[in-house]
């Protein structure tokens, strides 16, 4: 995948790559090839897990309940999918374009196969600050887990700065954590005022 990766010039290229890439088990198991969502050209790129039920049936990531809390959060520091100014604007992705089998959490194998493909998405939309939502996005691109600890902490990934946060789903579980995630959305602006 690192090959095929490597040889998209432009976004609509790897989604192509990717919708005809046959190598992974979990593409027979799903609907539709969750590419993306939002403005490419936005400043401030999120990368989720992997699609759930709402995602594999639209194609498009974030649309579920989680989904629409992410929205909500990044609402709350200006962030939109659909704005047309980079400054405003969102785009999302996730490590795994495919759902998952009962929404299982992917395999090490299954992330390194397809981590090429999100590592050349990253270079190919080079946001000023990328966020990392949850532990499977921080264990294919940061090599780490454990998200409670990695939270709030800056650190980089393609040499952007990368900030890994609570994902949303598990905020709909605890909602207490919401405030560690309004310190988050915080750094983030921040950082964007930084490095703008
Ligand atoms: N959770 C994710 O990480 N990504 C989605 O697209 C939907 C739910």
């Amino acid at each position: 995948t690192r090959a095929l990766a490597l040889e998209a010039k432009d976004l609509e290229a790897l989604r192509r790559a990717m919708a005809e890439y046959d190598g992974c088990e979990l593409k027979k198991g799903a609907r539709n090839l969750v590419f993306s969502d939002g403005n490419s050209a936005a400043d401030v790129m999120v990368i989720g897990e992997a699609p759930g039920k709402d995602e594999d049936h639209a194609g498009r990531p974030f649309i579920g309940p989680a989904g629409q809390l992410l929205d909500k959060m990044f609402a709350a520091i200006g962030r939109t999918r659909e704005a047309t100014v980079a400054q405003e604007a969102m785009y999302l992705t996730n490590v795994m374009p495919w759902r998952l089998p009962q929404n299982r959490d992917p395999l090490e194998d299954e992330i390194d196969m397809m981590v090429p493909f999100v590592r050349r998405h990253i270079a190919l939309v080079r946001p000023k600050v990328i966020v990392l939502m949850g532990n499977i996005a921080c264990k294919a691109l940061l090599g780490q887990t454990g998200i409670t600890q990695l939270r709030g902490t800056w650190t980089e990934v393609e040499a952007i700065p990368a900030l890994p946060m609570l994902h949303p789903a598990y905020l709909l579980r605890r909602p207490d954590a919401k405030a560690d995630t309004w310190r988050d959305l915080k750094a983030v602006m921040a950082k964007l005022k930084e490095v703008s």
